[in-house]
């Protein structure tokens, strides 16, 4: 194993073009649990499947359920979390001029906070809260005080939190964006995702390099992958970043 960390390092240090994809599995060292895990959000116990819950129909068919979900389960762990080491080497690395891009499944903001400028969120942000009927914006700030479930001081209408649900589209802009980068870039880091969420994780396959390197605590079915380090994406970063 250290002697794969210190090639992957060496790959690392010598690459001025690296661009980095992450997931859930990138915040657990921040305490907010991931989804697919053993004690991940999905595998604890609610009244509908998780994945049921998180999906537009079901928003609109059961706001009251979706929005004490959203906030005990996602919102809440969240709110309390802090940037950790893997974040702050990112950030890092991006000042350093190595990294070009993070891209993120994440909707916890926690890369922005570590410092990182170019982040792009492919499942949306806890920012970006608007009103289903009018589509006026809401702050986090308003929307995470709120209990219950959150409806507009203007019109009344139903505010859609700022993730991306299942069935629906993600942002054009931000994949056209993703598909850029990837496909352009040297060095290709995967960290803490399981690869099965579609469209986010085929959008990897743009990746026409050698060095796809994977930081996981599990190994996941993708056969691009060139490096696989298997631990914690945040402690195997802070070994193989040491250049600050
Ligand atoms: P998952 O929960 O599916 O996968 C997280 C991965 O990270 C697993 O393979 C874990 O083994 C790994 N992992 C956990 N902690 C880690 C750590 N400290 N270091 C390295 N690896 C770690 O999460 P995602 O792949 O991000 O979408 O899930 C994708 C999407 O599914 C999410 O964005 C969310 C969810 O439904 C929506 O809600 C639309
Ligand atoms: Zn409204």
């Amino acid at each position: 194993m250290q002697a794969k960390i210190a090639k992957v390092k060496q790959i690392i240090d010598q690459s001025n073009n690296i661009v980095f994809f992450g997931g859930a599995g990138m915040s657990t060292e921040s305490g907010i649990p991931d989804f697919r895990s053993a004690d991940g959000i999905y595998k604890q116990k609610y009244n509908y499947p998780p994945e049921q819950i998180l999906s537009i129909n079901f928003f609109k068919r059961h706001p009251d359920v979706f929005y004490d979900f959203l906030k005990e389960k996602v919102l809440t762990p969240i709110l309390a979390a802090q940037p950790n080491q893997g974040h702050i080497k990112l950030a890092q690395m991006e000042k350093a001029g190595k990294l070009k891009a993070v891209i993120t499944q994440n909707i916890d903001g926690l890369h922005q906070r570590a410092g990182s400028e170019n982040v792009l969120q492919l499942h949306g942000s806890i920012k970006n809260n608007y009103c289903l009927k009018c589509g006026k914006n809401f702050s986090l700030d308003y929307f995470a005080k709120k209990e219950g479930t959150v409806y507009c001081d203007r019109c009344d209408g139903l505010i859609h939190p700022g993730a991306v649900l299942f069935g629906e589209p993600l942002d054009s802009m931000i994949m056209r964006k993703t598909k850029e980068y990837i496909s352009l870039a040297e060095v290709l880091i995967v960290a803490g995702t399981s690869m099965i969420v579609q469209p986010a994780a085929a959008l990897v396959n743009y990746y026409k390099g050698d060095k796809l390197i994977l930081l996981n605590l599990t190994q996941v079915s993708n056969r691009r992958i060139n490096y696989f380090l298997k631990g914690k994406a945040g402690e195997l970063l802070s070994q193989l970043y040491t250049d600050t």
